[in-house]
């Protein structure tokens, strides 16, 4: 097996097809004309062949190098090697499309290029379609299309331009544009390296020299700068309150001294050092490597935001976007239930807010009026967050273009993200507009009830820091108001926990259930008159502006204590 050369650039390729298309014939002819085989293994697998009295078939060396790898040669069930003098290669053989879409998604494998083979004989299958789907869906642009088994068909033109016409008409309804289509004969060898006599009516390219003639994607270290935070430490010795953000930079690079911004809390700083372990402060930092960051000024971000350069317009924040998602878990996805979105370091609950699309991959038809996904099911969806979270659309930036769903601990599904989604109203909001609607009101009106306590009621939200003790400030707060003749009520956050929010129910609900529960409970007492004064802890501007939401018409009021927590 030929050794990774790391001096060269690295493309990943996947062939796909109908069954028996010639998949591994090609691949077996690639690896052949290439060189690419150990020593001796063609004559040895043509000997064996001979020796059973069986014709000798390409596609025999994948699986005789599947049975090396038993004997610890590095070749994996899917993958196989080859290099041309401008790249290595490597080249995927889904062992089927399920499998491929799920390595696909979940960023497992990640092909920047496809072969897609058709038989010329059989002509277009349903595989043939639903793999050039499959590719259109996962954003993978370079597609060849091999028409195989030319030999089969006296190679002739009109057998191969018949193929061409009604598939570039099958994928354009795809928006798909292949970049080449290429007669060839795996078994013969013709025009998969080298150009072929029988074909004198083809100009193109052969497969080799079309490899070499796709695009290389951006290397990662090129794209805008993205550093999801993994974690947050703190410094405590000798008074130093020092922060580092710590994670593994996911594109792009970064130097001391420039301005950065975290998203989606909005907060920005400048970097003052990168730091890394045994080693000395780094100059920059790059695509790949795990550092530490310090700042210009103190900051209080969480983990799962991703940092990005103060000048960057194109990474994205909102709490709804369209997604693909390929769907693997056994129960549906549904709506009305929370599941966890992972992308990044990010890890948030999230809804599935509407079904644009259902298709069903075992014959690819559109499934109508489909309201769940099922297993194996390919689907277009609008996600919703509960709250505001970055990432880019994958057309821009794979890494954070890409998130899995998570149903019980497993990952159920798999999804890359097209667009932002602003054309509806939240489910959130959609929540409290039908609240609003059927809220029952008595025959006392709050304008009775201010005149009655002589003021009006308020939301009264003491937030800062997790460290600082906020309690004392609220409850003198609420002594002072009390004696002063004023309708109040200081409400502890732990009766909450222990009371609304019990732990048998927390168990199964987030952070963010319990925000949504006292905003409710703010809502039912303002509308009493009171004044109500709580305190939280590390809460951010989209906690504060829910609260808001929630509690509204009645009036808000929010105090940080100390070091500001919010954007501004
Ligand atoms: P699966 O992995 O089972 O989906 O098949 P595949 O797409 O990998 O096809 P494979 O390479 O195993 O080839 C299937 C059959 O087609 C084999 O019998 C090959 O010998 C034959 N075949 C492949 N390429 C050619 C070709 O160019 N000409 C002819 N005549 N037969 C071919
Ligand atoms: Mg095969």
């Amino acid at each position: 097996m030929t050794k990774t050369n790391i001096d060269k650039e690295q493309m990943t390729i996947v062939i796909v097809g109908h069954v028996d298309h010639g998949k591994s014939s090609v691949i077996g002819r690639l690896l052949a004309d290439t060189n690419s085989l150990p020593k001796g293994k063609l004559e040895q697998i043509r000997q064996r062949c001979v020796q059973n009295s069986k014709p000798f078939e390409y596609a025999f060396l994948l699986d005789a190098l599947k049975d090396e790898q038993a004997q610890g040669i590095t070749i994996d069930s899917a993958r196989s090697f080859f290099n041309t003098k401008k790249r290595h290669y490597i080249i995927f053989d889904a062992p089927g499309h399920i499998e491929f879409l799920k390595n696909m998604v979940t960023g497992a494998a990640h092909a920047e290029a496809a072969l897609l083979v058709i038989d010329a004989q059989e002509g277009i299958r349903e595989n043939s379609r639903r793999h050039g789907y499959l590719l259109s869906m996962l954003g993978i642009k370079q597609i060849a299309v091999l028409v195989n088994k030319m030999d089969l068909v006296d190679y002739k033109e009109k057998v191969f331009t018949d193929i061409v016409r009604d598939y570039s008409r099958f994928l354009s309804g795809l928006k798909i544009k292949p970049t080449a289509f290429i007669p060839i004969s795996a078994r013969e060898g013709d025009n998969i390296v080298r150009p072929a006599a029988k074909t004198a009516w083809y100009k193109g390219l052969s497969v080799l020299s079309q490899l070499d003639n796709f695009n290389k994607q951006d290397k990662v270290e090129n794209l805008s700068f993205r550093f999801p935070v993994q974690d947050i430490y703190k410094f405590t010795e000798d008074k130093d309150d020092r922060r580092i953000i710590a994670g593994t930079v996911e594109t792009g690079r970064i130097n001391p001294g420039e301005g950065v911004v975290f998203l989606p809390s909005y907060k920005k700083s400048r970097i003052k050092t990168i730091e890394s372990f045994n080693t000395p402060v780094l100059n920059q930092a790059v695509a790949g490597q795990a550092v530490g960051f310090t700042f210009d000024t103190q900051l209080y971000i969480k983990p799962g935001e991703i940092m990005v350069k103060d000048s960057d317009t194109s990474i994205k924040v909102s709490s709804r976007f369209k997604t693909n998602i390929f769907w693997m878990g056994h129960a549906p996805l549904i709506k009305n239930k929370t599941y966890k979105l992972k992308l990044a370091a990010s890890r948030i609950a999230v809804m599935l807010a509407e079904v644009v699309n259902v298709v069903d991959t075992q014959d690819l038809h559109n499934i109508e009026n489909k309201q769940q996904i099922d297993r194996h099911d390919v689907a277009e969806v609008v996600f919703e967050t509960v709250k505001p979270i970055a990432f880019d659309l994958i057309s821009e930036i794979e890494n954070t273009g890409r998130f899995v769903i998570v149903d019980n601990y497993e990952i159920a599904g798999g999804g890359i993200i097209l667009k932002i989604s602003e054309d509806a109203k939240t489910l959130f909001d959609e929540h409290i507009q039908e609240r609003e609607q059927v809220w029952e009101y008595g025959l006392v009106s709050l304008d009775e009830r201010h005149k009655r306590y002589r003021h009006k009621s308020k939301f009264i939200v003491f937030c800062a820091q997790p460290d600082v003790e906020l309690q004392k400030i609220a409850q003198a707060m609420e002594r002072s108001l009390f004696q002063d003749k004023y309708n109040v009520y200081y409400l502890g956050i732990s009766n909450i926990l222990h009371g609304l929010d019990s732990d048998y129910v927390m168990a199964y609900k987030s952070r963010d259930e319990h925000i949504r529960r006292l905003g409710e409970l703010a809502r039912i007492l303002t509308d009493t008159g009171q004044i109500f004064i709580t305190t939280i802890s590390d809460i951010d501007d989209y906690d504060i502006e829910k609260l808001k939401k929630l509690n509204a018409p009645n009036e808000i009021v929010v105090i940080n204590i100390g070091e500001n927590i919010f954007s501004n």
